[in-house]
């Protein structure tokens, strides 16, 4: 299973790279690969397993960060009152179009390759259309909201070489604006 022995910590070279399209069929390695990223991310999410393995809990993973350069992400959220829990895989994953406004975690955001915090928004598109192949294969184009296309941003940005503090105002850390406003759920 990956640990966070595995995950390579910022300023490791793959970290910034561009990683490489994937090809079909998924060889089984990457398929396994896939499986045991989703199952990192759902075990770092159970206090008891994330204990027992000190897991730092996240909600997705990129394989650059396993330095893997391919273009393979994971996401699992887990349930809330009002959502269901949304677990997906992406390979080759593309933003196809985005919203002009834009929302910004209150926090800031994390990363498990990160281990300072870096304080500040981190702007992201409201709505992503984004075209993406599953392990199959099988070519999606879906839209999204809320937290997901936050989460979903931050992976694809992992698979170009991009971290989030790169989306951080130096000058204004927590500027808003007519098109940047504070993330709320269901908006
Ligand atoms: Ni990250």
């Amino acid at each position: 299973m990956i640990t966070m022995d595995d995950i390579v910590r910022d300023y490791h070279p793959t970290l910034r790279e561009r990683s490489e399209k994937i090809e079909f069929p998924l060889n089984e390695e990457l398929k396994n690969l896939a499986d045991e990223m989703l199952e990192f991310i759902i075990n770092s999410q159970n206090p008891e397993i994330a204990e027992e393995y000190d897991l730092r809990p996240g909600v997705g993973l990129a394989a650059p960060q396993l330095n893997i350069p391919k273009q393979m992400m994971t996401v699992h959220i887990p349930s809330d009152e009002e959502e269901e829990p949304f677990s997906l895989v992406m390979v080759n994953p593309r933003i196809l179009s985005h919203s002009v406004k834009q929302t910004a975690l209150q926090d800031g955001e994390g990363c498990l390759s990160i281990d300072e915090v870096y304080e500040g928004l981190v702007p992201r598109s409201k709505r992503i259309t984004v075209e993406y192949y599953d392990v199959d294969g099988n070519k999606h184009k879906e839209r999204f909201k809320g937290y997901p296309a936050i989460v979903i941003q931050h992976e694809i940005d992992h698979l170009n070489g991009v971290l989030f503090y790169d989306h951080i105002n130096q000058d204004n850390p927590f500027g808003l604006s007519d098109d940047l406003e504070i993330f709320e759920e269901n908006l």
